[in-house]
């Protein structure tokens, strides 16, 4: 499947300890900072556009004109609960974003996603704002997280997801064109239970231990 706005990062340290993180072996510490460490990864990706200006600063040896980002500062969003395992690398390469929660669970029955919790910076305008969530599965709570987020203002909004299926890449891009999409690997399908195949698993029951 092709769509305009998905990155796949083929880069080989993201492929290695995707694999690492596949592994049903791999025990849960390893899995949550394999998670961050690719998540730095897809947030180099991700800020790729952000744009820049030059300011006079000086080195030990000589003023310059040195590139500096423009702009207000990025927010990252995490949708809860397994968001939280991107966030922490996404923030070690941008500190200073902003940060918001967005809560939503899946209805196990209809797959649809019910909103728990919202809480986002005050103003989005003008800002890229990078949603995190690990499994881009049906794509129903990307794509409510995402109305909430430009419901808030934003116009600029990336989705970081370590996997993504198909099926949840054309559901976001039909409910949201415009939302670039970055991920480790679009993966074949989703099985009768909406797990993305072959997948991981359960991203927060293996980032927080909770099998
Ligand atoms: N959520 C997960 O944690 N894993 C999947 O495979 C799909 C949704």
């Amino acid at each position: 499947m092709t769509h305009p706005q998905l990155t796949i990062v083929d880069h080989p340290l993201v492929q290695h300890k995707l694999s690492l993180m596949r592994d049903i072996a791999t025990p849960g510490p390893d899995f949550r900072r394999l998670l961050r460490e690719i998540s730095l990864l897809l947030a180099y990706e991700a800020t790729r556009h952000l744009p820049l200006t030059r300011r006079t600063i000086t080195t030990p040896l000589t003023d310059m004109q040195a590139p500096m980002l423009d702009g207000p500062d990025p927010v990252v969003v995490s949708i809860l609960r397994a968001g939280n395992g991107l966030l922490d690398g996404v923030l070690d390469v941008i500190p200073t974003a902003k940060v918001g929660f967005i809560g939503l669970y899946r209805d196990e029955a209809t797959l649809k996603p019910v909103q728990y919790y919202c809480k986002l910076p005050p103003d989005l305008t003008g800002r890229l704002v990078i949603a995190v969530d690990p499994m881009l599965a049906t794509g129903n709570s990307a794509a409510a997280a995402v109305q909430l987020i430009k419901d808030a203002g934003a116009t600029d909004v990336c989705l970081i997801c370590l996997l993504a299926a198909p099926e949840g890449v054309k559901c976001l891009a039909q409910a949201h064109p415009d939302v670039r999409i970055v991920t480790a690997s679009l993966d074949s399908h989703l099985n009768e239970k909406g797990y993305i195949v072959p997948g991981l698993g359960d991203a927060g029951d293996r980032i927080f231990s909770t099998v």
